[in-house]
C-alpha cells in the first residue's frame, strides 16, 4: 500500500511541470515554448504614445514581424493571423507557434518623438519538452505497477486462503 500512495505522490508531482516560462537574463528574454502553443512577452506596461518595432533575426538578415506606430499595430506576414501586440499592456503574444519560429527576436521601442526608449531581446525556443512526454510514460508504468501489485496481492490472498485450508 505504501509503494502505491509514493507512486501516486510522484505522478502528481510530476504534472505540474508542463508550463511555458520565459527566463529574463540581462539583455535577453529566453522562452521554450512546445510546439502548438502561445507565448506572451510584455515589452512595456504601456505602448500608447509609443512606436515599437519587432524584427526576426534572420541568418541573411532581419525579417519584419510587426510595427506599431500611431496607436495602430501592423503585422507582417507569415505572423499576421497568429501574433498580436497589445497597446494597454505593451504585450507581445504569438499563437500556434511552429519549430521553424525559433529564433532571435529584437523589439525595440520609442517615445512618440521617437527618441529611444528601450530594446528587448528575445530568444525563442520551440521544441518538444522532455517532461509532457515523459508524463504519459510515467502514468503508463505507474498503472502497469498498480495492475502487477493488485495481481500479486490477489494471488498471495488465495494461496494463504487455500494453505489455511489445508492446515
Ligand atoms: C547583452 O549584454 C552583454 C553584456 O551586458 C553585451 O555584451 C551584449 O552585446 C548584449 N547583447 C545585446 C543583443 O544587446
Ligand atoms: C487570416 O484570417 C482571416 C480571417 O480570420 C482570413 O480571412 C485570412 O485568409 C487569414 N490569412 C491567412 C494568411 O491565413
Ligand atoms: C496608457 O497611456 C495613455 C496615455 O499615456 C493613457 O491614456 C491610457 O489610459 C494608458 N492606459 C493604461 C491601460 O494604463
Ligand atoms: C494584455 O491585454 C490582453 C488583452 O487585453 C490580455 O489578453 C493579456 O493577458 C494582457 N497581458 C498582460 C500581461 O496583462
Ligand atoms: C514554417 O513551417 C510551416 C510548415 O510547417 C510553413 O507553412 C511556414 O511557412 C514556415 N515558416 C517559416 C517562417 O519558414
Amino acid at each position: 500500500m505504501e509503494q502505491v500512495v509514493i507512486l501516486l505522490l510522484m505522478l502528481a508531482g510530476v504534472t505540474h511541470v508542463a508550463e511555458t516560462k520565459c527566463s529574463h537574463t540581462q539583455n535577453t528574454t529566453l522562452c521554450s515554448v512546445p510546439p502548438g502553443e502561445p507565448v506572451f512577452v510584455q515589452v512595456i506596461n504601456n505602448a500608447s504614445n509609443h512606436q515599437v518595432r519587432c524584427n526576426k533575426q534572420l541568418p541573411s538578415g532581419s525579417m519584419k514581424v510587426f510595427v506599431l506606430m500611431k496607436e495602430k499595430v501592423t503585422i507582417y506576414e507569415p505572423f499576421r493571423n497568429r501574433t498580436e501586440f497589445f497597446i494597454n499592456n505593451g504585450t507581445f503574444k504569438m499563437t500556434n507557434l511552429e519549430r521553424n519560429d525559433s529564433g532571435q527576436y529584437i523589439i525595440e521601442v520609442f517615445d512618440s518623438n521617437g527618441v529611444f526608449v528601450k530594446e528587448m531581446n528575445i530568444q525563442l525556443n520551440v521544441q518538444e519538452q522532455a517532461f509532457p512526454l515523459l508524463i504519459p510514460v510515467c502514468a503508463g508504468a505507474g498503472a502497469l505497477l498498480l495492475l502487477m501489485l493488485v495481481l500479486v496481492s490477489c494471488c498471495v490472498c488465495r494461496h494463504r486462503k487455500k494453505s489455511g485450508s489445508r492446515i
